[in-house]
């Protein structure tokens, strides 16, 4: 089988993968994604969970391998997440409460300020709205700040951390739940309207491919009114594990390809100054976070050989409609 054009070549702008820094002393990972990736996102080594040691110290020594290694092979780094409901906690309610404000505002000078001219983008604030789309989800943040206060401080404390990043609401299940799809598209509204500096909206397209064909398209057509950037951040689809029977895991791969085909679509489909990145949250299945405790699941655009799955065909075929 002749070797498949890189995936970054298919792909009408930056093609990221989700990327840990040990992943970077396995030359089949290296190898692969010199020739398919023009973009990193850190899994997790860029998070407060990684950063921030119980001490209170920060610990950059991942982070900063990763960002090495995006620069010595010419591939753009994405920064990942500075400000999440599900991280930080611990440190942040250990804080005198007089000194939590500035505690939030150095942990983002930082951090932010350290890969500033290293990152093209950060997801500032991730996963601020409600599961059920009613409302924001409440959190240690929103306690200390509100609940829009809390993204809006995150976003100027990193406007001014670094001048030029694109600077990202990112969540998910946007394209899965439309109710909820709604309410983050009305939060990005609000909070513009309130001077917040959003430049980028990022959906991580973590697919549920049992949603009726059009849900993808629509989110992305109303996503895309705002005429920002969007980066479809974290994309994966999986079809389940331990489909051993021939026809239903052919049944499975075909509604995949489908919903995958549709976002490539929807996404090649935005005017240029509006795609930001394309990213798969892994490079090969057996990278994916879906597979960690031992899956056989297949929700990405390579094999655990480094050959194309069908979603990487998928995704071609999406990109090549536009
Ligand atoms: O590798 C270390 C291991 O050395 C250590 O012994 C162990 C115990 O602490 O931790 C291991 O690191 C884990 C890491 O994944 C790598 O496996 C972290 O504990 C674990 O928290 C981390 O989970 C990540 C999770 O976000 C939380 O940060 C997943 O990899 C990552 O795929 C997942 O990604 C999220 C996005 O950031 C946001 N959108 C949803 C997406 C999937 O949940």
């Amino acid at each position: 089988q002749a070797p498949s054009a890189p995936l970054k070549a298919l792909t009408p702008a930056p093609l990221g993968v989700a990327v840990m820094s040990g992943q970077l002393d396995d030359p089949a990972w290296t190898t692969l994604a010199r020739r398919h990736v023009s973009q990193l996102t850190p899994e997790w080594e860029m998070k407060m969970e990684y950063i921030l040691g119980d001490d209170g110290a920060f610990r950059f020594d991942a982070p900063d391998r990763i960002d090495a290694f995006a620069r010595a092979n010419a591939m753009r780094l994405h920064g990942h997440a500075l400000i999440w409901y599900s991280q930080g906690q611990d440190w942040f309610e250990a804080i005198k409460p007089a000194r939590r404000e500035q505690a939030f505002d150095d942990y983002i000078a930082r951090v932010a300020g350290r890969y500033r001219g290293q990152v093209a983008g950060w997801d500032v604030v991730n996963e601020a709205v409600a599961e059920d789309g009613d409302g924001l989800r409440d959190c240690h943040w929103s306690a200390q700040f509100g609940q829009d206060g809390y993204i809006a401080r995150a976003f100027e404390r990193t406007r001014a951390a670094d001048p030029d990043a694109v600077l990202f609401l990112n969540d998910y299940n946007l394209e899965n739940l439309p109710r909820k799809g709604a309410t983050f598209l009305r939060l990005v509204e609000r909070l513009l309207r309130a001077g917040a500096p959003i430049t980028g909206i990022g959906t991580q397209a973590h697919l549920d491919i049992d949603i009726p064909a059009g849900q993808i398209t629509a989110f992305m057509r109303d996503a895309a009114a705002f005429g920002l950037p969007i980066h479809v951040s974290e994309l994966d689809a999986p079809m389940g594990s331990g489909l051993i029977d021939r026809a239903r895991r052919d049944a499975r791969r075909r509604l995949q390809t489908a919903r995958v085909t549709e976002y490539a679509e929807a996404f090649a489909a935005l005017p240029e100054r509006q795609r930001y990145a394309f990213t798969l949250w892994g490079l090969r299945d057996t990278d994916s976070f879906v597979n960690r405790q031992g899956g056989d699941d297949s929700p990405l655009a390579f094999d655990g050989d480094g050959r194309p799955t069908p979603l990487f065909q998928a995704l071609a075929d999406g990109f090549a409609a536009a």
